[in-house]
C-alpha cells in the first residue's frame, strides 16, 4: 500500500491585498446575495462570473419547494455563462454568502456539485479559472478551481 499525500493551495488575503477588479467582482458577489431566492435556507449566496471578454455574470442561489429542484450561486452563474458565452473561458469566479444579517465570517465553501461544475467549467477552456470566497474575516483566493478539488472526475474518466 501506498500512501498519496495531496497537497492544495488557497491564499488568504484581506480586501486591499486584490486587484481593483477583483474588489469590484466581489462587491457584484456581495450585492448580488440580493437576488438569491431562499425562502427555506435564509442562507444568501451570490455569485458574480468575470469572463475573459470583460462580460460579467451574475447569480444567486435559487430555492423551490421541492429541494433539489433549486440550484446554487456558482452553478447559476456558470450555467448562464456557458448557455450564453459558450466559446468564452470564465476567468475568475466569486462566492459571497449572507445570513442571519452580516456576510458570513469564514470564506463561503462551494458544494461538492459547483466544484464539479467548476473543473469541468475550467478544464472546458483548458485555462486556469481563478475561484475567490468571499469572507468577513479573510478572503480565499484559488489560482485554479481544480485546487477546490483534487482528484477531480473529468470527461476523461468516462473513457475508463
Ligand atoms: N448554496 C449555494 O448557493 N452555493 C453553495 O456552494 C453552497 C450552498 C445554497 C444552496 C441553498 O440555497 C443554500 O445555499 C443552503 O444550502
Amino acid at each position: 500500500m501506498k500512501e498519496i499525500e495531496i497537497k492544495t493551495k488557497v491564499k488568504a488575503c484581506q480586501l486591499n491585498e486584490l486587484s481593483a477588479d477583483e474588489q469590484e467582482l466581489i462587491a457584484i458577489a456581495k450585492q448580488q446575495t440580493n437576488n438569491s431566492y431562499c425562502p427555506y435556507s435564509k442562507f444568501h449566496v451570490g455569485a458574480a462570473a468575470k469572463l475573459d471578454n470583460g462580460v460579467i455574470i451574475r447569480g444567486a442561489n435559487q430555492e423551490n419547494a421541492a429541494y433539489p429542484s433549486g440550484l446554487c450561486a456558482e452553478r447559476s452563474a456558470l450555467f448562464a455563462a456557458g448557455a450564453n458565452y459558450p466559446e468564452v473561458p470564465v476567468n475568475t469566479l466569486v462566492i459571497a454568502c449572507y445570513t442571519d444579517g452580516h456576510f458570513t465570517e469564514d470564506p463561503g465553501a462551494p458544494c461538492g456539485a459547483c466544484r464539479q461544475v467548476m473543473i469541468e467549467t475550467e478544464h472546458r477552456y483548458g485555462k486556469p479559472m481563478k475561484v475567490i470566497l468571499y469572507g468577513e474575516k479573510e478572503i480565499f483566493v484559488f489560482e485554479k478551481a481544480s485546487d477546490l478539488m483534487p482528484v477531480g472526475f473529468f470527461s476523461e474518466d468516462l473513457k475508463g
